[in-house]
């Protein structure tokens, strides 16, 4: 079903179609985190201003919400401004949170028909009252969707989710004794999803820049110089196709390996 809902989508023939047909449905990740980076890199490469790269960017953000929900991925998270990001000038940061306002606005009614479930992890306390009100919004109007699971990271930082999820096992009064990965987890803001599976980041950086630090522990990453605004359909397929050759051994010695391992 998913595969058959995807094609319909891409013209027959193309690099999309080739993608998607080599996906094997039946082992998609469960959690698609997404570092969404190079929206300055591409403004400055057409001699335009920052902020005309991250407007760019919404058009990224809108294919890869819905092909990620068209394919059945259960979980999405894009990183969309990090705790450290406030440190870009003023009239950025202001510009990216009316382009965020406006997705949001523009988006809800597209989340909703697809049975979208919006989510906002990091410290919404740090954000503008307007924009809380538009995101609180969104969040309540999807609540009761079922489908995938969309999350925004918006003044995220991986080290406060810990120092918050350390602050909020204290508050409950747990004994250090109590204290084990799983009951920790259930304090971070991703409490009750899987970890992702796969980790994308565009413009070829390599690191992960303060994301998701506690859940990413055994993601496969994948980097593609692409830039964010130049993201599309077919680099998500391509990640995951890519994904799915990959050998996930978790410290221990893998399938093929340990069938090789067996005695005869
Ligand atoms: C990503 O693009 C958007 C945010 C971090 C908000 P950048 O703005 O970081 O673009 P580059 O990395 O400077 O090209
Ligand atoms: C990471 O991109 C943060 C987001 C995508 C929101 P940055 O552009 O802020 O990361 P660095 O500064 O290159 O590490
Ligand atoms: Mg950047």
């Amino acid at each position: 079903m998913p595969l058959e809902q995807l094609l319909a989508r891409l013209a027959p023939g193309s690099p999309e179609e080739a993608l998607a047909r080599q996906i094997d449905f039946g082992r998609l990740p469960a959690h698609v985190a997404l570092i969404m980076d190079g929206n300055g890199r591409w403004a400055a490469m057409r001699h335009l201003p920052r902020v005309e790269g991250h407007r760019a960017g919404i058009d990224a953000v809108r294919e890869t919400v819905e092909t990620s929900a068209r394919l059945g991925v259960g979980v999405l998270t894009l990183y969309a401004f990090s705790v450290e990001n406030w440190k870009r000038p003023r009239s950025e940061v202001s510009t990216l949170m009316q382009l965020l306002k406006q997705y949001v606005r523009l988006e809800i009614g597209t989340l909703v028909d697809n049975n979208i479930r919006f989510r906002v992890i990091g410290r919404p306390e740090g954000l503008a009252p307007d924009v809380r009100e538009e995101l609180a919004e969104a969040t309540a109007r999807t609540a009761d969707k079922t489908g995938m699971l969309f999350n925004i990271a918006l003044n995220y930082s991986g080290r406060a989710e810990i120092v918050d999820a350390v602050r909020q096992a204290i508050a409950a009064g747990l004994a250090p004794s109590d204290l084990d990965e799983g009951r920790f987890s259930e304090f971070l803001y991703t409490a009750g999803q899987p970890d992702p599976d796969l980790l994308i980041r565009t413009s070829g950086e390599m690191r992960v820049s303060n994301f998701l630090l506690w859940q990413i522990a055994y993601s496969e990453i994948w980097v593609t110089d692409t830039l964010w605004p130049d993201f599309r359909c077919r680099h998500l397929l391509e990640a995951i196709v890519a994904y799915q050759k990959r050998d996930r051994r978790y410290g221990g010695i893998g399938p093929t390996r340990a069938l090789a391992a067996q005695p005869r």
